[in-house]
């Protein structure tokens, strides 16, 4: 978890402070702190330079605001994408399509067509895709992605690398895979799996690299073809809770490298990082129209619900909590944290000792830069809330507020029914 400090009892992100930041531009807002989204890059890029050569793949899927990506493009980043909306989002913020690795599942021939127009990388799930894609062009930089039967993750809903699940080449035939790139004219130049997200620790990242240099070599004993980028995906896990401690990246970058060089054909590795880089960088902020004690519970009701981060809701995840107007003050009361939208499930934190909270009030909540604005929705009708950068005190608007109008902009009403 990232220290914010307290300017006269006032949270202060990127220089700014944050009662003001929503003075300004209203509630719930999205706060992103520039220097901390280059800050976690470097970490990771850096932790990778003593060892061996490191491709950074930032998950866009995670974070896909064109500001942020292109910060992280200024930083030489190079982009995971899962989706055409993803790349087209990628090339406007400035990448090259050489920087850009498309790991789609059940992809489209439709999206193979674009994908192949773009002409990015294309990391191929599955037999199918690969043919439907030779049918359409064979000048494409492919790679594979294996399902490795190596998973983990914070929650089940996200563990991608067990055998059970839809991703991947199946491991008994990628042997088979890379063979029948090399009939159809390809040139395949990696191989790839994605554990899951929200790991924490070393061990699982270590044993999925085993797998791919096992596979890297039989592919090379059997094929001749000799593969150059070794990608292990995402999925390193930030530290959500107060006593949660941070993965070590170092051991991390060590670990890995360490099962690769001299080992396997590979030069280069590929890591695709996404709540690392952009997860403790923001904070949503969202304010307390309504407080209510029922006796038995205190609530806190605010003006952000799952529409706006659905973490909380959706996994059971736990997003840490401040009154960001009353930083640091002695906590008093034991509350739940509730949003405006119609079901019980509507929650972003429970049972939490917070100081007294009155309407008017600032939440701060925490980590919220990793899937959250990316999965939000606009359930019951609400826009999605503003986006703010800051960087040295200066606060900057990077996304406008949904209004009604914009929701209902794509929507239309049959002649028939006016009548
Ligand atoms: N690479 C691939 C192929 C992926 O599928 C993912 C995430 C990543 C990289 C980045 O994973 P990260 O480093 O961010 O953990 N909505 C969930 C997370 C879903 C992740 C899906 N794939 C959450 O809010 O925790």
């Amino acid at each position: 978890m990232r220290e914010f400090s307290n300017e006269d009892g006032q949270m202060m992100i990127g220089g700014a402070r944050a009662n003001e930041l929503v003075e300004r531009f209203g509630s719930p807002i999205y706060v992103t702190d520039e220097r901390a989204v280059r800050e976690n890059y470097r970490n990771i890029r850096d932790a990778f330079k003593p060892y061996m050569p490191a491709r950074v793949h930032y998950a866009c899927k995670a974070n896909a605001a064109l500001a942020i990506l292109r910060i992280l493009q200024q930083e030489g980043s190079y982009i995971d994408a899962v989706s055409i909306g993803e790349v087209d989002t990628c090339l406007r913020a400035g990448y090259s399509p050489d920087k850009i690795l498309y790991t789609g599942v059940n992809v489209s021939t439709k999206e193979l067509q674009q994908l192949v127009a773009r002409k990015v990388m294309i990391n191929v799930d599955s037999l199918s895709e690969l043919e439907r894609l030779a049918s359409i062009s064979t000048d494409v930089d492919i790679s594979f992605r294996v399902n490795p039967q190596v998973g983990a993750g914070h929650h089940t809903h996200v563990v991608t690398g067990a055998k059970s699940t839809k991703f991947g080449v199946p491991k008994d035939l990628i042997v088979r895979a890379y063979d029948r790139a090399l009939e159809l004219g390809f040139m395949p130049f990696g191989l790839h799996a994605h554990i899951g997200a929200g790991v924490q620790d070393v061990a699982p990242f270590a044993e999925v690299t085993d797998v791919l240099v096992g596979i890297m070599n039989d592919v090379e004993q059997r094929l001749g073809l000799k593969l150059d980028v070794l990608d292990i995906g995402g999925g390193v896990g930030i530290p959500y809770r107060p006593e949660d401690k941070p993965m070590d990246v170092d051991a991390y970058a060590r670990e890995v490298t360490s099962r690769i060089k001299g080992r396997c054909s590979a030069k280069t590795v590929a890591i695709e990082p996404g709540r690392y880089i952009i997860a403790d960088t923001t904070v949503l902020l969202t304010s307390v129209v309504d407080v209510k004690d029922t006796g038995d519970k205190r609530f806190c009701g605010v003006d952000a619900g799952f529409n706006t981060l659905i973490r909380p809701a959706f996994y059971g995840s736990y997003h840490h909590v401040a009154v960001a107007n009353k930083f640091h003050r002695p906590e008093e009361f034991t509350y739940d944290v509730v949003g405006p939208i119609c079901e019980s499930g509507d929650f972003i934190a429970k049972d939490r000792r917070l100081p007294k909270v009155e309407e008017g009030d600032v939440i701060a909540v925490y980590d919220a830069g990793a899937y959250g604005f990316a999965m939000s929705s606009q359930y019951n009708m609400r826009g999605k809330p503003r986006e703010v950068l800051v960087k040295d005190g200066a606060a900057s608007l990077i996304r406008e507020a949904e209004t009604t109008d914009d929701l209902l902009r794509l929507e239309r009403i049959p002649s028939r029914l006016m009548i």
